[in-house]
Parts: C-alpha cells; structure tokens; sequence
C-alpha cells in the first residue's frame, strides 16, 4: 500500500481490532491523533463517552491545524459511523488533502476476547455487536463518502503482513 505523502488516514475498526497498536507500529506519536487522548484531554478520562462531542471538535481542530502545515495526520478512533467519517472527509476537503481510509477488518469474537483482557476497557458486549454492525454497514459506503483510498485489512494476518509505503 502507497500511501499520498500528504494525507488524512481515518482508521476504521471496533473496539479492540488493533488501531491504535497499527498506528504506533506505522506512523509517529504526534501523527496519530486519538479519541481517547482527546477524551482525556477535555474530561480527564478516555472513556467519558459524554465528552465525544467536545474531544472530537478539538481533534478535528488540531487535525486542521496539521494539515494546513502539510503534516500527515491519523484519526485513531472506531470511525464505523458515517457522520464520523463525514467530519475527516469535511477537514481534509477544507484543507486540499486526500482522505484516505484504512478498515482494519477482525473478527467481532476475536475483539472481544482482546477487550476482556484490557484493564482500560469495560463496555458491554452488546456495544461490540453494535460496532461491528455499523462496520459492515460502512464497508459498502466508504468509497462512496469521499474517500479517495480505502484499504480493507481483513484478519489480524493481513494487518500483521502489512508494509507501509509512500507515493513518490
Ligand atoms: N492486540 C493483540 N494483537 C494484535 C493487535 C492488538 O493482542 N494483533 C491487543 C492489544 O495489545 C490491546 C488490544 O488487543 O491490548 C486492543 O488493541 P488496540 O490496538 O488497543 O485496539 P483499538 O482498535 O485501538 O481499540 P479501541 O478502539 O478500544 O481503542
Ligand atoms: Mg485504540
């Protein structure tokens, strides 16, 4: 995979598929802006739900903010919601930068093993199911939203056999 030297990434994955684990093997710290640092940020605590709202304008602000200085950047969060995707598809847009989007596809039962075992993490199952319906559902939509590329990563091999490559 080539990517544009100067991009949006959205990764698109549920809970516990391996973004933010993918995006420290592939991209620097400061590339990578994160909901949860977001969340931590603005309410101190990464899994305040009720402050998404707030994290994620100040992500998309700071993401704006990096593209206009020409710096790749990474959105590490679930994306599976379309009006998720439409606010990085709007930032890029805004700022003359390709969004390019890369789904990291793992089974819902393998996320979930992964989640019981983190200290970090205490949804349900049921918002799992939720996430992952949502994703299948995106899948059919992504090319469609603005993308201008969508890679699917489909199984923890293909994310592990992943190579990161740049357009020259
Ligand atoms: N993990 C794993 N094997 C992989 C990738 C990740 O065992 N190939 C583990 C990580 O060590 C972590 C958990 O699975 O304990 C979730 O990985 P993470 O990258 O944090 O997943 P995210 O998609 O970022 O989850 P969230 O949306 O909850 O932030
Ligand atoms: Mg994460």
């Amino acid at each position: 995979m080539r990517l544009p030297e100067l991009c949006l990434v959205a990764l698109v994955g549920i809970s516990g598929s391996g973004k933010s684990t993918f995006a420290r093997r592939h991209f620097t710290p400061t590339q990578v802006l994160s909901s949860d640092a977001f969340r931590a940020m603005v309410a101190d605590d990464e899994n305040d739900q009720s402050a998404s709202s707030d994290a994620f304008e100040a992500l998309h602000f700071v993401a704006g903010k990096r593209l206009r200085a020409g710096r790749l950047t990474v959105v590490d969060a679930t994306n599976v919601q379309a009006h998720a995707r439409q606010a990085i598809v709007q930032v890029a847009r805004e700022h003359d930068v390709l969004p390019v989007a890369i789904v990291l596809d793992v089974p819902e039962e393998e996320c979930w093993a992964r989640t019981q075992a983190r200290p970090d993490r205490d949804f349900g199952r049921p918002v799992l199911a939720r996430q992952a319906r949502d994703l299948r559902r995106s899948l059919k939509q992504l090319a469609k939203e603005g993308f201008r590329q969508v890679h699917v990563l489909r199984g923890t091999a293909a994310i592990d056999a992943f190579e990161l490559g740049y357009e020259k």
